[in-house]
């Protein structure tokens, strides 16, 4: 790391009652930096119970207004403004509106990669770490599964007793990892473990002998007795996995692995961000209300 920009924002960070959160996927140096990492739901647990003043949120748009919903005292800073997620912008209140009212009375689901607006039309809110104890949570035998189609046909699989309405967006980073390229990762390393993303797709993750989410899968690896990992998912899980498993190896699935957005954020825009306590993230009232309780009920299942 850059050590006097490091020193800048930790000052910063101090001067100014801020905790940094950075989300797994985030270039080394700003997961180096950061006061918390983790996955969706880690992350959104510690925007709710920070005592901080101002959340520095290196991560994507849906999930620095996850901890403006989570948090309304606080200052919500994203230091990429233009940090979007391709599957959270697959679907519309109006197509989602649409989509209840051909299922009136069905429940919806929605990953927490989604914006305000579509959890504040959801009933309950799910990331990849709890998606299957939410649904598993759920008394009806019906729900609308939204945005991620494969984390939803993966989740579906577990619980052949419920029907799924599936919508059909999908996360580009990870359906960029082929079957192919994993087959050839495997006769490369035929004694690795490979391990995946559930927002992969179903032929992928079928070929997985573990598929979990982000802090899942250093979970995973930690108390494996395996030597050797690959790894599908985005290419930021590597810095932490290497960095805790110092005698083993972990290699990526597919090159196709960086998420562009994820890859946005430099130390350079968090210093900036401190220094001009901007951009600032807010939700409109109304909607953040209701994009709460659904936030709220995905908290209050056990874990
Ligand atoms: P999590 O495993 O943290 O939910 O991350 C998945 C993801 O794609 C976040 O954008
Ligand atoms: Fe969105 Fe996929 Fe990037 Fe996550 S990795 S932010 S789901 S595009």
């Amino acid at each position: 790391m850059n050590d006097s920009i490091g020193q800048e924002i930790r000052e910063l960070l101090k001067l100014h009652n801020a905790v940094l959160l950075a989300h797994n996927y985030m270039r080394d140096e700003v997961q180096e930096i950061a006061d918390i990492t983790g996955d969706s739901l880690a992350l959104s647990m510690e925007a709710a119970k920070t005592k901080a003043d101002v959340i520095v949120f290196c991560g994507v748009h849906f999930m620095a207004e996850s901890a403006a919903i989570l948090s309304p005292d606080k200052k919500v800073l994203l230091p990429r403004p233009d940090a979007g997620c391709p599957m959270a912008d697959m679907v519309t209140v109006e197509e989602l509106e649409a989509l209840k009212a051909k299922h009136p009375g069905v429940p919806v689901v929605t990953y927490v990669n989604s914006s305000a607006e579509i959890k504040a039309h959801s009933d309950i809110c799910c990331t990849s770490a709890n998606a299957l104890r939410v649904v598993r949570s759920l008394a009806e035998d019906e729900l609308i599964f939204v945005p991620d189609r494969n984390l939803g046909r993966w989740v579906a699989r577990f619980v052949p007793e419920k029907r799924f309405v599936f919508w059909e967006g999908f996360c580009p980073t990870h359906e960029r990892m082929t079957v192919a390229a994993v087959q050839q990762k495997k006769s490369e390393h035929p004694d690795a473990l490979f391990i995946c993303h559930p927002e992969s797709a179903p032929e992928v993750s079928a070929l997985a002998d573990h598929v979990c989410s982000t802090s899942g899968m250093y979970d995973y690896c930690r108390a494996s007795s395996a030597r050797k990992f690959i790894v599908g998912t985005e290419a930021g899980i590597l810095y932490k996995l290497r960095l805790e498993n110092p005698g083993k190896e972990f290699i990526l699935a597919s090159p196709a692995l960086i998420c562009p957005n994820m890859k946005l954020t430099s130390l350079e825009d968090v210093l900036y961000s401190l220094q001009t306590m901007s951009p600032v993230v807010t939700v409109a009232e109304a909607t953040r209300l209701k994009a709460r309780q659904a936030l709220d009920r995905m908290l209050a299942v056990p874990r």
